[in-house]
């Protein structure tokens, strides 16, 4: 007979190979919420809900590797929704990543969510990223942020954007229903004050018929990881051929550092619809140094964004959280081997 001790290491082994994620609460609509059901004249034309105007549409990417942020990242969404039952999430995963495992989990934390998981060909986008800045963190799916346009079906006329390590601590429909005015396609925070020049190289910046692209144009860098966008108006600009066309000079010039940022800069900065800061607390994994712990910026706060190279989860397990990690942990789904069958 195994001795308890062996059993236990056992059981800790199986929980770690095999994440299972612990069943979230079942969210209400408040009752002033619109009802999303109303909006199609043939509810049977259309497979599901997909196409609820009304609704709020959320697109985020899923993986195995950031699965748990993006579970954390679903349930303070619609925790802090005053209309949970009208979010429609959009997930855009890896064509060659198991599917049926991202269901399965999904379905299990939220069996009331509506989704839909979306293949998004890695191979194609690969073509297109440099081999020069390839590299952990500039997986294919980084990219399909500027696919969701040809991803979800046309009848989804605006998205917003969310990356897998942030939390919303605010209704997402007020983020959702920021204006776009008359011609922006995107909406984002902007950071003026952040040094532009630095997100290109110089040999972009010596070449005229490059630097010119921002000429006239009042430029400053955005995150983008959280955007609102406006997907008839990408799609009537076709502006995932602009991105591409910028990547495909980056390959056989060197004109930026970092991955899948400078394209989105290069096409859209300057115009984008300014959103207010609360929206994008970013830089909590510490930017890109490692073991860095970071404050949130002066102001109110409506979403925090781990980006950078730290993330909570991972500080966590390791047992040197940062102290804002601790406003992350009451979203994570995660079993903890000693909760199981609990
Ligand atoms: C895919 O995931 C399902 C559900 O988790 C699992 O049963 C199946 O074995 C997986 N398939 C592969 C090829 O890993
Ligand atoms: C901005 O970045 C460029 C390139 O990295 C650098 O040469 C310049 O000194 C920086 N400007 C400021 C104000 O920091």
């Amino acid at each position: 007979m195994p001795s308890p001790l062996l059993l236990l290491l056992l059981l800790l082994s199986v929980a770690a190979n095999a994440a299972t994620f612990k069943e979230a609460p079942q969210f209400y609509n408040s009752p002033d919420c619109p009802s999303i059901a109303d909006d199609l004249e043939d509810p049977d034309e259309n497979d599901q809900h997909l196409c609820f105007n009304r609704a709020v549409h959320v697109a985020m990417t899923l993986d195995t590797a950031y699965i748990r942020g993006s579970m954390a990242a679903v349930l303070s969404v619609l925790q802090h929704s005053s209309c949970p039952q009208n979010v429609i999430f959009h997930f855009v995963y890896s064509a060659s990543a198991n599917s049926s495992f991202l269901r399965t989990t999904l379905s299990h934390s939220f069996p009331y969510l509506k989704f839909q998981l979306y293949p998004f060909d890695d191979e194609a986008v690969s073509r297109l990223i440099s081999t020069s800045i390839r590299s952990a963190l500039d997986c294919p799916l980084n990219y399909a942020r500027s696919y969701l346009a040809n991803l979800l079906p046309t009848c989804v006329a605006r998205v917003v954007y969310l990356d897998s390590d942030l939390i919303l601590v605010d209704d997402i429909a007020k983020l959702s229903a920021h204006p776009l005015g008359a011609d922006s396609v995107l909406a984002a925070p902007e950071y003026c004050n952040a040094n532009f020049t630095a997100y290109f190289t110089p040999s972009f910046w010596s070449n005229p018929s490059l630097s010119l692209t921002f000429a006239n144009r009042k430029a400053c860098y955005f995150n983008t990881g959280v955007m609102v966008i406006d997907l008839d108006r990408w799609r009537a600009g076709d502006y995932t051929t602009k991105i591409e066309e910028w990547m495909e000079l980056q390959k056989r010039m060197r004109i930026y550092e970092l991955g899948s940022l400078p394209p989105f800069l290069l096409v859209f900065g300057g115009r984008i619809a300014p959103v207010e800061h609360r929206w994008n607390q970013h830089g909590l994994g510490g930017d890109n140094i490692r073991g860095l712990c970071r404050d949130l910026h002066p102001g109110p706060v409506s979403l925090l964004h781990w980006s950078g190279k730290g993330k909570p989860w991972a500080r966590l397990d390791a047992n040197r959280p940062c102290p804002l990690d601790a406003l992350w942990v009451p979203y994570d789904l995660l079993e903890t081997p000693f909760s199981i069958d609990s």
